[in-house]
């Protein structure tokens, strides 16, 4: 029933007494109204609360299912990337590793948690969806690439008012020197600010569906960079897309 006809009902039902109508009966078509109303309010709730669920996205589209899929592995078990390769660690994949966590204050990040809805986003991609303009495996996006969207830098996918806030500087926008600092006790420090030439996406080095790699390996390889359990060189990830993606010359490193 159309929101025009519950408003319709619902003033029919409070008419003042015309004298004709018995009473008995105007409380029947309020009692209507009022169950239509509440219907209704379920009904759009339960698209809401269905549209955080990340059923929603492969229900609606079903080459999403590729990134459910991924998103639902164990947590630091062995498991695949989005393209089905091994990864030896399932917690060097972001979305897996957000999916549950430790902090009290967002004990869970869903699909929509990191890929905030965008209505021309959404409508653009379920365009190129029903006319069948995509290849699979699809191309990877970078941080700066999804948040173009929302004309919103990179870094703010990941640090932002409701995630990674401690990185914020006054200005609401991420405070290099503190994304710096939160990670200066590890002997290579992956976040130090030394050129400033790379000017690096966070998805350069953290990737959401496949394992993450340390991007500075790529010419520091001679120091011994450690990695984080799961993650690759910058060789193996360059080496990966290749394989993936045969022909494609750069890739979102
Ligand atoms: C050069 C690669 C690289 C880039 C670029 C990068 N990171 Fe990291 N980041 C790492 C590595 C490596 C770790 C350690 C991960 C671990 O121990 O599991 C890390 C850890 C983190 C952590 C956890 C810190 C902690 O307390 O242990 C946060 C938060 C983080 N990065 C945010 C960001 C954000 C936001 C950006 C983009 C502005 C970014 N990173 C860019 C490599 C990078
Ligand atoms: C922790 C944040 C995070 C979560 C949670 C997350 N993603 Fe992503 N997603 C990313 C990042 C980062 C990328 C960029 C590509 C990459 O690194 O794999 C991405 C890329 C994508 C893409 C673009 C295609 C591509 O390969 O670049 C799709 C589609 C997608 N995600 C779907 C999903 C779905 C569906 C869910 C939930 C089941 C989800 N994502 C959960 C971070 C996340
Ligand atoms: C394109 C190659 C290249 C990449 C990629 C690269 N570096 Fe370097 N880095 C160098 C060279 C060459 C030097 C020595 C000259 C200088 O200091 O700039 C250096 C020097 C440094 C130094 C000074 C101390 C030292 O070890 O000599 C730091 C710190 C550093 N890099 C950190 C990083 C971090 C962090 C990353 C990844 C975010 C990174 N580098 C990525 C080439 C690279």
């Amino acid at each position: 029933m159309s929101d025009e006809k519950v408003e319709k009902t619902a003033e029919k039902a409070v008419e003042p007494e015309s004298g004709a109508t018995p009473k008995k009966k105007r409380n029947k078509k309020l009692a209507i109204a009022g169950i239509v109303v509440v219907v209704l309010v379920a009904v759009g709730a339960g698209m809401m609360v269905w549209h955080e669920d990340p059923s929603f996205c492969s229900t609606m589209c079903h080459i999403e299912q590729t990134y459910v899929d991924n998103y639902m592995q164990e947590q630091g078990a062995a498991g695949v990337d989005k393209y089905g390769k091994e990864v030896s660690n399932t917690n060097a994949m972001m979305a897996v590793l957000h999916r549950n966590t430790k902090a009290t204050a967002k004990p869970q990040v869903l699909c929509v948690d990191c890929h905030v809805p965008n209505m021309m986003e959404l409508a653009h991609d379920g365009v190129n969806f029903v006319s069948g303009s995509y290849s699979l495996p699809r191309d990877e996006r970078t941080a700066a690439r999804l948040n173009s969207w929302d004309n919103k830098p990179g870094e703010s996918f990941c640090a932002n008012s409701t995630c990674h806030v401690y990185l914020l500087g006054d200005d609401g926008l991420l405070d290099y020197d503190k994304l710096e600092a939160s990670t200066k006790t590890r002997a290579f420090n992956p976040h130090e600010q030394h050129h400033e030439n790379l000017a690096l996406d966070c998805t350069a080095c953290h990737k959401g569906h496949r394992a993450s790699t340390v991007v500075c390996t790529g010419c520091h390889q001679h120091e011994d960079v450690t990695l984080p359990d799961g993650w690759v060189t910058y060789d193996e990830s360059q080496d990966l897309m290749k394989e993936v993606f045969p022909g494609a010359s750069a890739t979102a490193a």
